[in-house]
């Protein structure tokens, strides 16, 4: 319940992603002006920016319900019908890891999000024929980490298509105050700072450490957020001052010492970590790259000299400056 508190219910509380916003903004005036429903809407990027969020704020600014369900929640035909016809004029049909829908689901999705309709085989055998029913008009609002894993005709079905940046710290920090003012907890501007450095520009880990650090200062402390406390408690917790946590720093360094800094394919880092290739691809790769700390080549990944460095390690090739 805390979690979903957490989060801004309109445009004008979120913060960030200003670009998105202002265009969203526009749409959705637009089709209320013309009491139509908003047109499809796909939102893309890493994990924890806010797809979810902005979904729900897209509804609530619209002034209708939401559904939400998932890809692989999907099984079959029947079950994307029956969220279909339970649909109210307007609603938005929230589907996460939109990506990851079945091939005969997503044929029934195509005839919905264009001419809202649903095409339904009755009876087997030379007898069966298609019915053809009406839905009432409404805005599917997708989500997913890898827009380029959609297929191009459910791709080229979105009216609408937004990508979500990292956040930058001045914004994290921001998030991180308003969090706390609704949590209730006293923080100093800096210790903001300090946890919405660690955060890896994005705001769902922003929250989550902002929770674990108020759990110190209630534990250890007395309830206020101080700058020593939160920097300490970011250590206990292990997110460096960059924000990488144990598996980005395993993932660098067996790279660095198995690999000699890569090229190095990345089923074979996943293997070689014994993580996912999907969850190091959609999770820790993104922040990575953004960084500057890791490359991909068509060769494969490379660490890059900013990380040897960020690691405390001599740069292969540079001059090691205490000889
Ligand atoms: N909480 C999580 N994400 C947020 C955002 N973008 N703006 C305000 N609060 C948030």
């Amino acid at each position: 319940a805390v979690e979903l508190s957490l989060r801004p219910r309109y445009l004008a509380e979120y913060i960030g992603q200003s670009q998105v916003k202002e265009n969203l903004k526009v749409y959705i005036e637009a089709a209320k002006m013309r009491k139509e429903a908003l047109d499809h809407v796909l939102l893309y990027g890493p994990p924890g920016l806010g797809k979810t969020t902005l979904s729900n704020i897209i509804a609530n600014e619209l002034g209708v319900n939401m559904r939400t369900t998932s890809g692989p929640a999907i099984e079959r035909p029947g079950d994307l019908a029956a969220l279909l016809t339970n649909l109210q004029e307007g609603d938005v049909l929230f589907i996460d890891e939109i990506h990851r829908l079945h091939r005969t689901v997503e044929e029934v999705l195509y005839p919905a999000m264009e001419d809202f309709a649903l095409d339904i085989m009755i009876g087997k055998g030379p007898s069966a024929r298609s019915v053809r029913l009406d839905l009432p008009p409404f805005t599917l609002v997708g989500a997913t980490t890898r827009a380029g894993l959609l297929s191009s005709p459910l791709r080229d079905r979105f009216g609408v298509v937004s990508r979500l940046e990292f956040y930058t710290v001045d914004e994290l920090a921001f998030i991180v105050s308003r969090a706390a003012d609704i949590l209730g907890v006293e923080m100093i501007g800096e210790a903001s700072r300090e946890i919405a450095m660690r955060s890896r520009g994005t705001p769902r880990i922003a929250n989550r450490l902002l929770k674990r650090v108020r759990d110190f200062a209630q534990v250890r402390g007395d309830g206020m957020i101080t700058y020593e406390l939160a920097k300490h408690a970011l250590e206990l917790i292990a997110v460096d001052p960059m924000g990488l946590d144990q598996i980005d720093h395993k993932m660098l360094r067996t790279m660095i010492t198995n690999f000699r800094g890569g090229p190095v394919g990345l089923d074979t880092i996943a293997a070689t970590i014994g993580e996912e290739s999907q969850t190091i691809e959609d999770v820790y790769e993104p922040y990575l790259m953004q960084i500057g700390f890791l490359q991909r080549t068509p060769r494969g990944r490379m660490v890059t000299p900013l990380a040897y460095k960020h690691l405390g390690l001599p740069v292969p090739g540079e001059k090691n400056e205490d000889e």
